[in-house]
């Protein structure tokens, strides 16, 4: 990463797309309708309410995080997006039930203009769901073409002068990456011969990187997470970042697990699992969504917790995680961990928690913090990965060949650095040595 010698000032409107306009994707722009016109808070925004603190302690210098980053303002933000089913906004928040519906009253004006296009979507990949705005294309290549067709009438439609994007739609089958991943040229191959590698969430993410426009990924998919993707977002000097948004379970577990490591405290298991009965539930029903999920997050502790370095500590960890679809609940999600750790001498002890959280409420901030800063990071010249928003995800990409972070305190330490970097501050070690000479 260099320091730019110029960052490009963020004038004009910003087209905010999102693939999937469900829960998640309908939360949030709801929250920042009403947060830009004075009607809620947007609580648990980083780039809303964060401070950052500059230079030395003995001045005290803590500007809102948006006061020292030229970041786009929540009221030139346009929305727009993609979904199998025909329902605007402000249907589709209805149906989610997750904001009430006096809340939703409040903005339904804006929410209902937002109509989604038609989608790009095979139920290989999400078996679960079914609709009928989809579109249809000789091969995937086309699809693709038809993707970046969209982007720019959205663009000219909506007079904005950039766009970024983030996936909000559900959670694919699991896919590793194959041959097809590895290079910009195989993947272009095999958009033209229809690879079943290729899935839909990937076609969306190629087409707006080849339209320059800043990806990230809210689902654990592949997705954007594989080197032809890597190298084409480098080349055409577009930042990427995923893969999906870490909110209840994985947040609490890279919250806990650092502070049990930090004590050098045991930990002999770790049983997770959760009810929650919205769609993403009954997508994750299936036993292929699910798996990539498992995947996701199970990846967490692993890294934490370096069994490598503490054997005694670590070395036989079991984790397990369940995900029950559970209709009653809705986007109310109930979380439960179990941990059996041990302390002095190997004495057992339990942690329990239970969480009774929302998803979709504590997604949404992650939809604006991830548009707005990925906005800014191509504004700075970023390109490619960009780990320092590992911050927001439950399986953060990371260079090839490196272990990615997952200890939230770091996350966020590496995000404001690389905020007070990118803006000619200093940047802070927490040595202190100076305060005591
Ligand atoms: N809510 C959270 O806390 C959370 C956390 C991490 C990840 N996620 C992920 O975010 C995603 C969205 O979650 P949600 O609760 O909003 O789910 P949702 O089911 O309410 O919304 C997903 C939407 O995506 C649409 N969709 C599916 N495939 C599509 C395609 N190919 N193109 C366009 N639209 C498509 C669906 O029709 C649906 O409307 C899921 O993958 C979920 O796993 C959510």
């Amino acid at each position: 990463m260099h320091k730019p010698s110029t960052i490009r000032p963020a004038a004009g409107r910003l087209a905010v797309l999102l693939p999937g306009l469900g829960a998640v994707a309908t939360t949030a722009i709801a929250g920042v309708m009403l947060a830009r016109r004075g009607l809620a808070e947007p609580v648990g925004s980083l780039t809303q309410m964060g401070t950052i603190r500059l230079g030395s302690r003995k001045h005290a210098r803590q500007p809102k995080l948006n006061e020292l980053v030229p970041l786009a303002s929540m009221d030139d933000l346009v929305f727009g997006g993609w979904d199998i089913f025909t329902d605007d906004a402000l249907q589709s928040a209805r149906n989610a039930d997750v904001l009430h519906p006096n809340h939703l009253e409040l903005v339904a004006d804006e929410l209902c203009r937002i109509r989604p296009m038609a989608a790009v979507f095979d139920r290989a990949y999400v078996r679960r769901l079914d609709g009928e705005n989809v579109k249809r294309g000789s091969t995937k290549a086309d699809l693709v073409e038809q993707v970046q067709h969209d982007i720019r009438a959205f663009m000219k439609r909506n007079e904005c002068t950039r766009a970024v994007a983030i996936w909000c739609g559900s959670t694919e089958v699991y896919l590793e990456p194959t041959a097809v991943h590895a290079s910009i040229e195989a993947f272009e191959a095999g958009l033209e011969a229809n690879d079943p590698q290729i899935a839909s969430s990937q076609i969306y993410a190629w087409a707006c990187i080849k339209e320059g426009v800043p990806f990230a990924n809210g689902a654990p998919n592949l997705t954007v997470d594989f080197p032809a993707a890597w190298q084409l977002a480098r080349e055409r000097h577009v930042p990427v970042a995923g893969k999906d948004f870490k909110t209840g379970q994985t947040l609490m577990k890279t919250v806990i697990a650092p502070g049990l490591k930090a004590r050098m405290l045991g930990v002999r298991g770790w049983f997770s699992t959760n009810i929650l009965g919205n769609r993403d539930g009954a997508v994750l029903d299936d036993p292929g969504s699910f798996r990539t999920k498992e995947v996701s997050k199970l990846g967490s502790l692993e890294t934490i917790f370096q069994p490598h370095l503490h054997p005694v500590l670590y070395g036989d960890v079991f984790h397990k995680v369940r995900i029950e679809y559970y209709p009653p609940r809705g986007d109310a999600k109930e979380g439960w961990d179990n941990i059996d750790l041990f302390g002095w001498l190997g004495y057992p002890m339990q942690l329990k928690v239970d969480f009774l959280c929302r998803d979709s409420i504590l997604a949404a901030p992650i939809v604006l913090d991830l548009a707005l800063f990925l906005d800014f990071a191509q504004r700075a010249g970023l390109r490619g990965i960009q780990e320092w928003l590992s911050f927001y995800f439950k399986s953060p990409m990371a260079a090839r060949g490196l272990v990615p972070e997952h200890d939230l305190f770091i996350q966020l330490k590496k995000l404001k650095n690389t905020l007070r970097f990118l803006m000619g501050e200093e940047l802070i070690t927490h040595l202190g040595a100076e305060y005591y000479d």
